[in-house]
């Protein structure tokens, strides 16, 4: 079955490095469909030229995130969701099997992982490594049974979970139409689970030897902003490509 890989990004001095890295990753896995969508108005180049090299089956698109949450003043964003649901929309009228899987841009990713996802029957869940203080987000599992979540942040949540966490398979998705994420920072994972229903969490299908494997982690690249603008052209050099802020 193939995999859709769903990868939210955005325009910064990192990206470039961050989307190299992770299709680097992608390129030693079989079967599947990149859908790398972008938080802007319209495709990077830059991108568009970094994906095609990759000789990786992909999928381009763009959804900016709404201009009510971009404007904030304060406060968290949701940071990726209008690129999630435009990924969704594009295997709703894509896709009639397989597995979904939302990868961020950022992350760490085992090869192990993608066979471990790839046989999903509803939606698999694993621990993701590197998540708040706790240094782990993932199911608890008893004597092979499911019995909570382990996170840092449980915060009321339904399914505590990161974004990382969990895949689902496609022929479920499709049988859920109204099944979405919604705008609200740190809730993203709960509602979209929560928007699957009928799903319980005693219902997930446990990956990674019981939870017991760390096969992906949410590392966090440190920011780099040029104080100046970068322009070399400046110095008479025409020969470098440089993502101007
Ligand atoms: C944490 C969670 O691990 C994410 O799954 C969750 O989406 C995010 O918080 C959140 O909701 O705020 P974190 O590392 O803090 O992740 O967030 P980022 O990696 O900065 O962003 C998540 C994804 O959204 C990335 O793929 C990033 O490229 C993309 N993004 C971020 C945008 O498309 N637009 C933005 O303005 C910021
Ligand atoms: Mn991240």
């Amino acid at each position: 079955p193939p995999l859709y890989i769903i990868t939210p990004t955005y325009k910064r001095a990192e990206q470039l490095a961050e989307l190299t890295r992770f299709a680097h990753t992608l390129m030693l896995v079989p079967n599947v469909s990149w859908l790398v969508i972008e938080d802007a108005f319209e495709k990077s180049p830059l991108v568009a030229k970094l994906l095609d090299k990759t000789g990786l089956r992909y999928e381009h698109l763009t959804a900016p995130m709404p201009e009510e949450y971009k404007n904030k003043k304060s406060g968290p964003k949701p940071r990726g969701v209008s690129n999630r649901n435009k990924g969704i929309q594009w295997v709703r009228a894509n896709a009639v099997d397989g597995v979904l899987y939302f990868a961020d841009d950022d992350n760490t990713y085992d090869l192990e992982l993608f066979h471990e996802i790839r046989y999903t029957k509803r939606v698999s869940m694993f621990p993701v490594g590197l998540v708040t203080k706790l240094g782990v987000s993932s199911p608890i599992v008893k004597n092979g049974i499911f019995s909570g979540f382990y996170d840092g942040w449980i915060a009321g949540r339904k399914f505590p979970v990161d974004m990382a966490g969990f895949a689902i398979s496609v022929k479920f998705l499709l049988q859920r139409p109204n099944a979405t994420m919604p705008y609200k920072p740190g809730y993203e994972e709960d509602g979209f689970l929560k928007s699957l229903t009928p799903f319980e969490p005693k219902e997930i299908e446990l990956l990674a030897s019981n939870c017991s494997k760390i096969l992906v982690w949410h590392t966090q690249t440190k920011r780099n902003d040029p104080s100046t603008t970068l322009d070399l052209t400046k110095y008479g050099s025409t020969n470098i490509e440089i993502l101007k802020k």
